[in-house]
C-alpha cells in the first residue's frame, strides 16, 4: 500500500481562523498532541509575521519531537533567515517557501512578470537550502494558475533542489475531478517530477477541500496539508479527521495508509475547541456531537441487532468513548483517576487533585456523571492560569419584574474585594460588579454557552471572549450554575491579562 504523509497546519493556517488564534503555551501544548496523533510534519507558523509567531515555532522547534517541524517563509531572504533561525532547534526541519503563480497574484499582489516570479521561486528554495536539505516549495494560487507556466516553476523549483511541491487551491475553487486532473498533468507535465514528493492545500469555501484532496492522492499526490477541525483561513482547510477517516475506512478502495494514530483523533480535536472556545457543528464527520449518534428508530434498531448496519467505523477507532454513566458521589479518587486515564487524559498530580475535589462537588450537586462531565473538569483544570482574582462568592438576584442585581467577593493575594452592581440581567451585573472590583472594565465581544451533557441538571460550559486593556482573550468556566459558570469564564480571561507583568504582553501579527 501506498503511504500519504500528513502535513498539519492547525498552528499556521488553522490559526488564521477567526476566533481560533492560540498563545505560545498553548500552541506548544497542540503540538505535542499532534506528535502523540503521529502526524508527519507539523507547520508550526509563520516566523516572520510576528515576535509571537516567531517564539511559537522556536518553542515547538525545542520541545516537540517526533514529526518534522516546518516553518512558512515567502520566498524573501529575510523569511528564509528568520523562518531557519526559529527551526534551530528542531531535530528534523522543513522551510516551506512560497510565492504566487496565477496571473491575478502576478498581476494584481506582485506586480511582477512570469519570469520575475520564477526567478524569485528559484531563488527562495536555493536560500532554503542553505539551512536544510528539507526544503519545500509551494505555488500559491496553484488552483488558478496557468498549467504550463505551473509545470515551468514546478520543474525549475525541483531542478534547484525542492524535495516537496505544494499544489495548493489557495481560495477553495476548483472541483474534484479538475483538481485531480491537475495533478495528473503535473505529472506528466513536469519532466523531474520523481524526484520530489506532490503535496496539495486544499481549502474548503466550496466545501470540497477534502473531496478534493482525495482526488488529488488518487492522481499520485503523497502529502495532504490539512487541519484538525478543519479550521482554517475563511472556510478553513481540508479537515485532517475526515481525510485520515476516508482513507483508513475506503482503504479498500483508495490502497492507501497513512502513519496517524486514529485513535488520538478525538482528543486532539477536543483539545483544540477548549483551546480556542470554537466548537465543531454536531454534524461535523468524525468529531462532531452527532457523529455516532443513531436517532431515527429504525437505525437504532439496525445498531441493535448489528452495528455495521449504520457505522462505517467505530467511535473507538477515533478514541471516541461511549458517554457512559460512569461514577457517582461515592467513587473514590482511584476509579476516579483511572477513568480519566482510560479517557485518554493526563493530569499533573496537582491537577488531578483539584479536578478530583471539583468532581467531589459536582457529585453532590448532580446525580449521574458522565464522561463528559469529567472532560469537561480535567479541560478546565488544563486551562487554567494563575487565579490573580479568584471567585469568594457570588449572590445574584432576577425576575421578569425585578432589577437583576450581582454581589460579587473575590479574593486577590491576601486582599478581599468586594462590590454590587445592577445589570440588563445577572450575568451582566455580575460582570459590571467585577468591572467595579478590578478597576479593569472588560468588554465582551462573545459569549456561548452550551450543555456539556443531556439532563436538567446538566453543566454549562461558557466560553467567551473579551478585550480588556485593548487585549482580547478567551475564557472558559463550567458550573452547573449557568451565572456562576459565567463569572468563572469572565475571571478566567481577566486573570490572563491581570497575570502577565507589564511590559512582558506578547505582540500578534
Ligand atoms: O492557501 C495557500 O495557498 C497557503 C500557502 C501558503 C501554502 O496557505
Ligand atoms: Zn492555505
Amino acid at each position: 500500500m501506498s503511504r500519504v504523509f500528513i502535513f498539519d497546519t492547525t498552528l499556521r493556517d488553522g490559526e488564521q481562523s477567526p476566533g481560533c488564534s492560540m498563545n505560545i503555551e498553548e500552541k506548544v501544548r497542540l503540538g505535542k498532541q499532534l506528535a502523540r496523533l503521529k502526524v508527519d510534519i507539523i507547520e508550526a507558523g509563520f516566523p516572520i509575521a510576528s515576535v509571537g509567531d516567531f517564539e511559537a515555532v522556536r518553542q515547538i522547534a525545542k520541545q516537540v519531537r517526533g514529526p518534522t517541524i516546518a516553518a512558512l517563509a515567502r520566498v524573501l531572504k529575510k523569511d528564509i533567515d528568520r523562518a531557519a533561525e526559529a527551526l534551530e532547534p528542531a531535530k528534523k526541519k522543513r522551510i516551506h517557501t512560497f510565492v504566487a503563480t496565477s496571473d491575478l497574484h502576478l498581476k494584481y499582489k506582485l506586480k511582477k512578470t512570469r519570469s520575475e516570479v520564477l526567478a524569485d521561486a528559484i531563488a527562495g528554495v536555493r536560500h532554503a537550502l542553505k539551512y536544510t536539505d528539507d526544503v519545500e516549495f509551494s505555488a500559491e494560487d496553484a488552483g488558478r494558475s496557468d498549467i504550463a507556466y505551473l509545470a515551468e516553476v514546478i520543474e525549475a523549483v525541483i531542478d534547484a533542489g525542492a524535495k516537496t511541491v505544494n499544489i495548493p487551491d489557495t481560495v477553495g475553487y476548483t472541483i474534484p475531478y479538475e483538481f485531480g486532473a491537475l495533478i495528473a498533468q503535473i505529472r506528466s507535465r513536469v519532466p523531474n517530477i520523481d524526484k520530489a514528493v506532490i503535496s496539495v492545500h486544499c481549502h474548503n469555501d466550496l466545501g470540497l477541500a477534502v473531496a478534493n484532496s482525495l482526488a488529488a492522492i488518487q492522481n499520485g499526490a503523497r502529502q495532504v496539508e490539512c487541519t484538525i477541525n478543519g479550521i482554517g483561513e475563511r472556510a478553513g482547510n481540508a479537515s485532517l479527521e475526515e481525510l485520515v477517516m476516508a482513507l483508513k475506512v475506503r482503504k479498500d478502495l483508495l490502497g492507501i495508509t497513512t502513519g496517524v494514530k486514529t485513535e488520538e483523533i478525538y482528543k486532539t480535536s477536543r483539545l483544540l475547541t477548549s483551546i480556542t472556545g470554537v466548537d465543531v457543528q454536531p454534524n461535523k464527520a468524525v468529531v462532531g456531537r452527532n457523529a455516532f449518534a443513531h436517532e431515527a428508530g429504525i437505525h437504532q434498531d439496525g445498531v441493535l441487532k448489528e452495528k455495521t448496519t449504520y457505522e462505517i467505523m467505530t467511535p473507538e477507532s477515533i478514541g471516541l468513548q461511549q458517554n457512559r454513566l460512569v461514577l457517582g458521589k461515592h467513587s473514590g479518587r482511584h476509579a476516579f483517576s483511572e477513568r480519566l486515564e482510560k479517557l485518554g487524559i493526563q493530569l499533573k498530580p496537582k491537577e488531578l487533585n483539584l479536578a478530583f475535589v471539583r468532581f467531589k462537588d459536582l457529585a453532590d450537586r448532580k446525580k449521574e456523571i458522565f464522561d463528559e462531565d469529567l472532560r469537561a473538569i480535567a479541560e478546565d483544570e488544563i486551562n487554567k492560569v494563575e487565579e490573580v482574582f479568584s471567585l469568594e462568592y457570588l449572590h445574584t438576584t432576577s425576575g421578569n419584574t425585578t432589577m437583576a442585581t450581582s454581589t460579587v467577593r473575590l479574593k486577590n493575594g491576601e486582599l478581599i474585594l468586594q462590590d454590587a452592581a445592577i445589570g440588563d440581567g445577572p450575568i451582566d451585573a455580575s460582570f459590571k460588579a467585577i468591572d467595579r472590583i478590578t478597576g479593569i472594565p472588560g468588554k465582551l465581544e462573545s459569549y456561548v454557552i452550551k450543555a456539556v451533557t443531556g439532563g436538567k441538571d446538566a453543566m454549562g460550559e461558557v466560553n467567551l471572549k473579551v478585550v480588556f486593556n485593548d487585549k482580547s482573550v478567551l475564557g472558559r468556566g463550567i458550573s452547573t450554575d449557568i451565572i456562576e459558570g459565567s463569572v468563572r469564564a469572565y475571571l478566567n480571561a481577566l486573570n490572563k491579562v491581570a497575570a502577565i507583568p507589564p511590559g512582558k504582553k506578547q505582540k500578534k501579527g
